[in-house]
């Protein structure tokens, strides 16, 4: 028997030999890990990088390529869990972020950066008819459920099983995380449109808002459909509870967000991740007359306040990367690359009948190794194996691609035509080497 065809009997047994593979090739980043490990618990500042045996440290990015500390050059299809939409080394970008560095760090005054992100992002997203920025996804969803809890005078907020909106409001195992902001929040199970609506009515007096992502990305790339959507906004102005899109990294799929594609308008929207240009960012926008509670002119002023929110930074990155780069039709074009890479990667396994689907909308995808069949909720993959996602994420690894451990994958503009098939020919030659193992852990 060879090795090959050994290592093939269990999935345990191929993950292991990944594993050593992995870890023989990487000895400096071990050693950094190790190092870290003495400051910072389990070496790590940022859960979602964490992965066994060990992450790999990386020290440099350049377009749509990482480098790691052993030497190791990676085409990176993670694109920083959709925030590094513009790759490593965008001009545009660079160019603006050295023009706010000359002018001077922490002016302690509006700058003229942020009045154009402001208007960029008015006339981009039909959602939002003013916008505030923060420094964080986070902390845009806690200024959204803070801005609707005071405004309606209500406490309670609905959420979805699996759904994700930063580290301080997550239910990504289904529960309430114990990390989670102390709000209290009733959960449904996401596209069920009859419990979901059957909650709103039953909560409806005490539910301040409804809060969910368009499609949950980190949940496993999984669309809503337009009418769970729609039923939602329906019965959400029955109870006078306000709807509220987390398009932290949904707003990169259209070019006015996924709300725009669905063409249903929330009363809030909150966003992070790319729309800083690769710097630090947050921000939440929406109806008039809820954003104007924040007017600090009126007398009944609700506050929002944060040093950075304005850093020159962020705003002149965010605006050069709206204005002169991701403009309409690269949205377009770039999700339509997404949209061929996935149907490329699934017909690729079920070709080979292996069980697999590749879920996702545009350029966010995520790839499920051991599932068959459509994904309605996070729980529909609770099946999957983390040894066979492991599997896929070391063997991509060791061929020199960068996803995540889950599967999740987001792609950056400077991915080249023949980037794409190279990650294609990478797959495809995992599947042919893994099949068994794949449909033996199904
Ligand atoms: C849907 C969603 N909401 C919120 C967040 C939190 O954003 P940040 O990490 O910038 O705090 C994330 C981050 O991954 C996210 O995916």
């Amino acid at each position: 028997m060879t090795q090959a065809s050994m290592r093939n009997l269990t999935l345990d047994a191929a993950v292991a030999d990944a594993e050593a593979r992995f870890v023989a090739a990487n000895p400096e980043s071990q050693a950094r890990y190790e190092r870290a490990t003495r400051s910072m618990p389990g070496a790590n500042t940022r859960t979602v990088l964490h992965y066994d045996p060990f992450p790999v440290t990386l020290v440099k990015g350049e377009g749509a390529w990482v480098t790691d500390l052993d030497g190791h050059r990676y085409l990176d299809f993670l694109g920083e869990y959709t925030a590094g939409l513009y790759g490593h080394s965008e001009p545009a970008i660079l160019d603006a972020i050295r023009g706010a560095l000359e002018g001077g760090l922490v002016l302690g005054g509006p700058n003229k950066y942020e009045t154009r992100l402001a208007e960029l992002m008015c006339e981009r997203f039909p959602a939002v008819d003013m916008v505030r920025f923060c420094n964080s996804g986070t902390e845009g969803n806690m200024m959204c459920l803070s801005l609707a809890r005071a405004i309606t005078g209500r406490d309670l907020v609905m959420v979805f099983s699996g759904g994700y909106h930063g580290g301080l409001y997550s239910f990504a195992g289904g529960e309430p995380s114990p990390m989670n902001a102390p709000i209290e929040s009733v959960i449904a199970e996401y596209n069920d449109i009859d419990g979901a609506t059957r909650l709103i009515a039953e909560h409806g007096p005490r539910l301040a808002a409804v809060i969910l992502e368009p499609m949950m990305g980190g949940g496993g790339c999984i669309p809503a459909d337009r009418e769970f959507l729609q039923a939602l906004r329906e019965a959400t102005e029955r109870t006078g509870t306000l709807l509220i899109f987390d398009e932290v990294m949904t707003s990169r799929l259209a070019p006015g967000g996924l709300h725009a594609l669905h063409g249903i308008t929330p009363d809030l929207v909150s966003f992070g991740k790319y729309l800083g240009g690769g710097v630090t960012f947050g921000a939440f926008g929406g109806r008039m007359d809820l954003m104007a509670r924040l007017d600090p002119r009126r007398p009944d002023a609700l506050t929002h306040s944060g040093t950075y929110n304005n850093n020159v930074l962020t705003m002149a990155a965010g605006q050069a990367g709206l204005e002169k780069v991701f403009t309409r039709e690269r949205v377009i074009e770039l999700n339509a690359r997404g949209d061929r890479l996935r149907q490329r990667l699934q017909a690729a396994a079920d070709q080979r009948d292996v069980p697999l689907t590749v879920s996702g909308l545009g350029s966010m995808l995520c790839i499920h190794p051991t599932h068959r069949g459509p994904i309605r909720r996070p729980s529909d993959l609770a099946h999957v194996p983390y040894a066979a996602r492991k599997l896929v994420h070391l063997e991509l690894n060791m061929r020199g691609f960068q996803i995540a451990r889950r599967g999740f994958m987001s792609l950056a503009l400077p991915i080249t035509d023949a980037e794409y098939d190279a990650f294609a020919g990478a797959f495809a030659e995992i599947l042919d080497e893994h099949a068994q193992v794949f449909r033996g852990a199904a």
